[in-house]
Formats: structure tokens, C-alpha cells, sequence
């Protein structure tokens, strides 16, 4: 987080939206691009991060997002609001939140959804600054109110914590059915630069906060230098630990130093002990996925509902160009099989399957499902290569080795280079399947059913569009329907 704001970068950056007139040109801008995505959530104008207070009730789906309407950089962060019957078809709703108050004058950082007696409400971090003073994070609260709107609250619930330094930002709001509390865990930064996960506790959702002490990870207290967005989920009686460590370069992750991962165990609200039974796993072995959220309020304990930034923090993207930037990756239906996170697209995305593609065409369409099961052998193939066959990104198994392999340094357009352009994972079980979701501007490849994720964001050019394969038991090619209807709504 920056210290102060200089003049200049306040009035053009750090400004509130009020009207839609004020991002048309952006808005059409960003229509015209070539890679608009047709089924996945993206910003109307400007930059989209991580997703907000994202939430089931009533047969709705409720989410929001971060964002900055007024190009591709971390400037002024508003709530957007999209709702969907289905997570596969949604809606734009418009500005949620927007930072108008003393306490998020400059920003309304990211934070979770709990429904409670019918009523949604929202947890987030305001950012407060001004030309003199350093900036200020406070947990704040808003009110969904039945015509949509947001109701914030006037006061924050708690401001800063002064035992640890500034970061402090992201409240995940739960309630624990052991000690019958309510309990907000924040993302934090120990004054030593160690991340940590700060938790706050009270009897009442609403009212009466008062911060308990620091989450205690037994093997995790040296993990990067600050913990972004943490979040427990409780998944077939087992706890799992998500978060975002930063900071810290994880072998099986390439260069890049911000990471979203999580660690099953167990959680034990009076000890405030979170206890791994196993080590950190990453979440996405991509090159572009963070800030993680899983849905609150879902009735079925067997499962969670996740959706994604399908980007990183100070990544940079070719759309960078069109002043838009960011996507959501596909909502995912997250279990726990062996102790480890199992990832599977949703059942209800079959809703956009379209016409069969002939594979005997080597082309492939710019919105697309590609569904493959392998021999027990060597695999590779490559996507969205040039008609020679050259170039795209490389997917590749190694059946001695049992090394997956991506490799997206064939594309034409290179981005985000230091963070290095393969990702590999061993599969201790060999590969058996690949389902494959290609949108105009990414990818996200689920390996063995939902064993292992690798989410990117691609930029292929006019003449990426073919592929080549080798040897598989099966393949099959779909086109996709559109999911999202594009419409300035603020
Ligand atoms: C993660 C993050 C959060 C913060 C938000 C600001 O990407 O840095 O920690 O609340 O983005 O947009």
C-alpha cells in the first residue's frame, strides 16, 4: 500500500465514478477489443481484480467485484455488482460500493458476503487517505437492501490494528458453530514483515468487535511478507485455509512471488490454532489466477463454490493497451479427494456447449471446450499455434517423468515474462483426461478431473487459432455459447 498520494496521481487516478457518460468512450473501447471474453465476468471499462462478497440466498447468486473504472492500473477500487441465476449467465448490476465516505475515501478494498435473518450484508476494507496523513485501513460494513442497493453502515466496525503495520485488508466474515461467535479473519503484515492472518471476534454480527489475537499456522510463520485474502471453508467436515502469501518464491510455482494456496487441517476458534494436515497447496498452477473467494451460505457441506481473479498483482496485460484489463476465471466446484483440493468446472456450463467442431479442422474457435482422454503414454499437444503448426502454447506430458507441462512462451504476445512461461506438476497417478475451456483472451486447463488447475490469461493474434495433437483415445471439440451479455450498467 502507498504512503501518501501526490497531487496529480489523486486527480486523475483516484477519482469517484457518478455517472455512465464518464466511461462511455472507455466502455466502447474495451467492446472493440479482440479479446473480450464471451463467457467469462469481466469490467465494463477499466480494471477488474478480485472478487467480492460473493454469496447464494434465495436462488440468487450474488457477486461483486474490485474495480477501477478508469483504466488498466490499481487506481480509484469501487464494488461492481453481477448476479446470476445459474453462475453461468450473469447480469451487470453496476456500482455497489463506492468510496465516498471519510473511512474509504480512497477505496473500498476487498471483503466477504454473510446472510443473516434474509439479509445480506457486506464486509470490507475502507481505505482512508489524504495529502498529509499515511493511509488507513478500517473493516467496514454495507447492507444489501432489497432493491439492490448498497446501505452502508456510518461507523467501521474496527480500525486499524496498531501492533502489526498497514496491511491489514480483506475481512472474511464467518460464524463458528463450536464457540456459537462470529469471527472476521483479515489478511495481515507482522510488524518483523511476516504474513499473518489477524482474527477478530464477537457475539453479534454487526456490533461488539474486538480482535482475539493472531491465527496461529504451527510450520507457517515465516510464509511470505503479507497475506492477502484469507479465507476458511469447511468442506466435508475437514477446514481448509485459503490464502494469498506474498513475497515468497514457491518451488513447483516458477518465478512469481504472489501465490493463492491453502492448507487443509483443522481450526480450533479457542486456541486460535489452525492446525495443517499437510502442506501448502497451490490452488491454480497457472500463470494468472489470485484473491480466491468461495461462496457464503451454500446448503451442501460436501462442496464450496469458487471463482477467481484470473490475473496477479502487478502483472501486466497486452489489453493493458485498450485501457481494460482482468477477468474472472470460471466459477469451480471445489471437494476434498486424498487431502487434496479437487477443482471441476460446473456441471450447469454444459448450458453453453454449442456445435460440435469436426477435429479433422486443426482450427479451433475462439470460444471453446476441448475435452481429451489420453493413453497411458507420452501426450502433447499445442493451442492456438500458427497453421504450420508452430508457436502457441505447449502442453505437454512425460509419461517417465510424470512432469504436466504449459508452456505459453510460443505465443506471439509475451507478457509477464519475469514471472517465467512454464508451469509444470507432477501427476504421482499419470494423466488420464484434459478438459480444456479456451475463451477469446485465456485458458484454464483441468487435468484428471479436476486434480490440477492451470488458469492463464493468452492473447493470440488473427493467425492463432490452430492446434495439433497427438496420439489420444479421444477428443472432442466444442464451440461455446456466449454466457455474459456486455451492458453499461453503473
Ligand atoms: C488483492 C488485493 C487485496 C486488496 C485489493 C485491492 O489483489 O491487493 O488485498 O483488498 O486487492 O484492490
Amino acid at each position: 500500500m502507498k504512503k501518501s498520494i501526490n497531487t496529480k496521481e489523486y486527480k486523475s487516478e483516484y477519482r469517484i465514478l457518478k455517472s455512465p457518460e464518464e466511461i462511455k468512450k472507455l466502455h466502447e473501447k474495451a467492446l472493440s477489443s479482440a479479446y473480450r471474453q464471451t463467457y467469462h465476468i469481466q469490467p465494463v471499462s477499466g480494471l477488474l481484480n478480485d472478487p467480492n462478497g460473493f454469496v447464494y440466498q434465495k436462488g440468487k447468486w450474488h457477486l461483486f467485484y474490485q474495480w477501477c473504472p478508469w483504466g488498466a492500473f490499481h487506481g480509484m477500487k469501487h464494488w461492481y455488482q453481477i448476479s446470476s441465476d445459474d453462475l453461468i449467465t450473469w447480469k451487470n448490476k453496476g456500482v455497489f460500493l463506492r468510496p465516498n465516505t471519510y473511512f474509504d475515501n480512497r477505496g473500498v478494498f476487498s471483503g466477504s458476503a454473510l446472510v443473516k435473518d434474509d439479509d445480506i450484508y457486506l464486509y470490507y476494507t475502507g481505505i482512508h487517505g489524504d495529502q498529509t496523513t499515511d493511509m488507513m485501513a478500517s473493516t467496514c460494513i454495507a447492507k444489501l437492501k432489497e432493491d439492490g442497493r448498497s446501505q452502508k453502515f456510518s461507523a467501521p466496525l474496527f480500525g486499524p490494528n496498531p501492533e502489526y503495520t498497514r496491511e491489514q485488508r480483506d475481512p472474511k466474515i464467518l460464524f463458528d458453530h463450536n464457540t456459537n461467535k462470529y469471527y472476521i479473519l483479515m489478511g495481515g503484515q507482522t510488524k518483523d514483515l511476516k504474513g499473518c492472518i489477524l482474527v477478530y471476534e464477537s457475539e453479534k454480527h454487526n456490533s461488539g468487535w474486538h480482535f482475539k489475537g493472531q491465527l496461529k499456522v504451527p510450520g507457517y510463520e515465516d510464509f511470505g511478507s503479507m497475506w492477502e485474502c484469507p479465507s476458511l471453508e469447511r468442506i466435508s467436515n475437514q477446514d481448509v485455509l485459503i490464502f494469498c502469501p506474498q513475497n515468497l518464491h514457491l518451488e513447483d510455482h516458477g518465478q512469481g512471488t504472489n501465490h493463492n494456496g491453502y492448507l487443509i487441517g483443522s481450526m480450533d476458534f479457542n486456541t486460535l490454532t489452525f492446525t495443517p494436515e499437510g502442506t501448502f497447496g497451490l490452488l491454480d498452477f497457472g500463470f494468472d489466477s489470485y484473491a480466491a473467494q468461495c461462496a457464503a451460505n451454500l446448503d451442501d457441506d460436501s462442496k464450496a463454490i469458487l471463482i477467481a481473479w484470473m490475473g496477479l498483482p502487478g502483472g501486466t496485460y497486452p489489453t493493458d493497451q485498450e485501457e481494460w484489463s482482468g477477468c474472472l476465471t470460471l466459477p469451480r466446484e471445489l471437494t476434498i479427494r486424498h487431502k487434496r483440493l479437487i477443482q471441476r468446472p460446473l456441471p450447469q456450463i454444459l448450458s453453453l456447449r454449442g456445435n460440435r467442431i469436426n477435429p479433422g479442422l486443426g482450427i479451433l474457435p475462439a470460444a471453446t471446450e476441448i475435452l481429451i482422454a489420453t493413453y497411458p503414454q507420452d501426450f502433447n499437444m499445442r493451442l492456438c499455434c500458427k497453421g504450420d503448426g508452430s508457436g502457441g502454447i505447449l502442453i505437454d506430458y512425460n509419461d517417465k517423468t510424470q512432469v504436466f507441462t504449459m508452456d505459453r512462451s510460443g505465443m506471439t504476445n509475451r507478457f509477464n515474462q519475469e514471472i517465467g512461461e512454464v508451469r509444470s506438476r507432477i501427476l504421482e497417478h499419470g494423466l488420464t483426461s484434459l478438459r480444456i475451456f479456451i475463451d477469446n483472451s485465456s485458458i484454464e486447463i483441468f487435468v484428471n478431473d479436476g486434480d490440477a488447475v492451470f488458469s492463464s490469461r493468452i492473447f493470440p493474434e488473427m493467425n492463432e487459432h490452430n492446434y495439433i495433437v497427438n496420439e489420444c483415445r479421444s477428443l472432442h471439440i466444442y464451440e461455446m455459447h456466449s454466457g455474459i451479455k456486455e451492458s453499461l450498467v453503473v
